[in-house]
């Protein structure tokens, strides 16, 4: 079967093989770390053997609930933030028809997201469109306490129940939060919401494949199977040595380039509907990696779109960037370009082509090009865009994710960082118990 690969060749020019061999032993060590449980952070691994370790019973809750969801349900708001809807959202995206939202003959309820930002226009807006419409809630926060996303859910829960009625509400309204913490959890308690659990041992940024990201994906109508399958094959393939583990190969060119100097890397796909995929990547390595001053700057660009942007920037900006570029083999779909008489474009050279064929040579020549302007290139190709190889994709980036981390020096499963612009926010706001902050921020104003 085709599976996920990795290829490094247009990397060797600017960091020898031998150099990115020489750190196989401390991505051997890291690995190890990992695996024995004796590195930091090690109370947040439980999302290791996720997929081979996903219990039937589960699989077939999520998708009766699903099903519950997707029968009462024209619209599906997932109110999260962070790692509680990135990881849901890259999936759907990825996979859903980009148009779908528009098709008045749709088969799946329409997921749209609420919670990830504290906008009064976007809660006003996403208000007025949900007025009249069956709808149900997601609301998914491990913590319980997030505001962005509590506070989404509080106006959220309150129209569907002026809408429908308490009791009809509740059966549109799902939890997914910690098994016993936090005010999510004793709310759901209170009002009788069906939940789901977040394992303690799983942080957000790595739980796309608990009922985090499994849920908002089956009520999308995707195969959670296929994407626990894809993961699995990839859980399995990183655990063994270097020269077949794509992750741990990842995880070492990555380091080998932050050591000569690349302090960004960026993140490409030619497909739009890849964009989540990189903004989920960019929470997964910025929040584990960029700690202690140090790490690469996760960057992500949308191409050929961003060729007439950001285009310029990578091919001629400072040279502390590489790229690594999510690869399609194959479309799902085709599209041939027809011959037109007048020729007035000039494109009946490409006629009888596929557009596919177009944007592998513009992929390509991109290549060429950025390596010619000094920029390594790592490429991973996925053999299609499906279910199956995304489950690969996210384990992949996940484990490489630990390892990177650990080379590194640093923990890669925690977020002290996020705390402070928290604390100033609840300072201002003057929230029962920042009475001291409050007057100190002040102060400052
Ligand atoms: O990766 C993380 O831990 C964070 O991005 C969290 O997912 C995010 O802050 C949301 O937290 P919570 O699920 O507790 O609301």
């Amino acid at each position: 079967m085709k599976q996920l690969e990795i290829n490094l060749t247009k990397v060797y020019d600017f960091v020898p093989q031998s150099e990115i061999e020489a750190l196989i032993p401390s991505c051997k060590q890291a690995m190890d770390l990992l695996n024995s449980g004796r590195g930091k952070g090690s109370d947040f691994l439980g999302w290791l053997h996720l997929p081979s370790a996903t219990d039937e019973k589960l699989i077939t809750d999520i998708q009766k609930t699903a099903a519950r969801l997707r029968e009462n349900c024209e619209v599906v708001v997932v109110a999260g933030i962070g790692g509680s809807y990135l990881g849901a959202k890259a999936v759907i995206d990825a996979l859903n028809n980009s148009f779908d939202w528009l098709d008045t003959k749709r088969q799946n309820p329409v997921v749209v997201y609420a919670g990830h930002n504290i906008s009064e226009d976007y809660l006003f807006e996403l208000s007025r469109l949900l007025e009249g419409k069956r709808f149900g809630i997601i609301n998914i926060s491990k913590s319980g306490t997030t505001t962005e996303t509590a506070l989404a859910f509080r106006l959220l829960r309150t129209q569907l129940e002026n809408q429908l009625g308490k009791e009809a509400a509740r059966q549109n309204i799902v939890a997914v939060t910690d098994a016993s913490k936090g005010a999510l959890r004793q709310l759901a308690q209170q009002e009788g919401y069906k939940t789901f659990v977040i394992p303690d041992s799983v942080g957000g940024r790595y739980s796309v494949l608990t009922p985090v990201g499994l849920l908002p994906i089956a009520v999308a109508g995707y195969d959670i199977r296929q994407l626990l399958a894809g993961a699995l094959a990839m859980e399995k393939r990183s655990e063994t040595a270097f020269e077949q583990n794509p992750a741990a190969q990842y995880a070492a060119t990555r380091n080998a380039l932050y050591q000569q100097g690349k302090k960004i890397e960026i993140l490409a796909n030619y497909h739009p509907k890849l964009h989540f995929v990189a903004e989920w990547w960019k929470q997964l390595y910025g929040e584990s990696e960029g700690k202690e001053h140090k790490g690469l700057f996760p960057a992500a660009v949308d191409l050929t779109t961003d060729l007439h942007s950001m285009g310029q920037w990578i091919q001629e900006g400072e040279r502390s960037i590489f790229e690594t570029v999510i690869s399609i083999a194959s479309p799902n779909q085709e599209v041939v370009i027809p011959t037109d008489t007048d020729n007035l474009d000039g494109l009946n050279y490409l006629a009888g082509k596929g557009v596919d064929q177009v944007n592998k040579m513009a992929e390509l020549g991109t290549q060429i090009a950025h390596v010619d302007g000094e920029v390594p290139n790592i490429k991973i190709e996925l053999p299609a865009l499906n279910e199956y190889h995304l489950g690969e994709l996210l384990y992949f980036f996940e484990k490489a994710c630990g390892i990177s981390g650990y080379m590194l020096g640093i923990n890669p499963f925690d977020q002290p960082g996020v705390e402070a612009y928290k604390k100033n926010m609840f300072a201002l706001l003057q929230k029962p118990g920042y009475e001291a902050e409050s007057a100190a921020i002040r102060s400052r104003l």
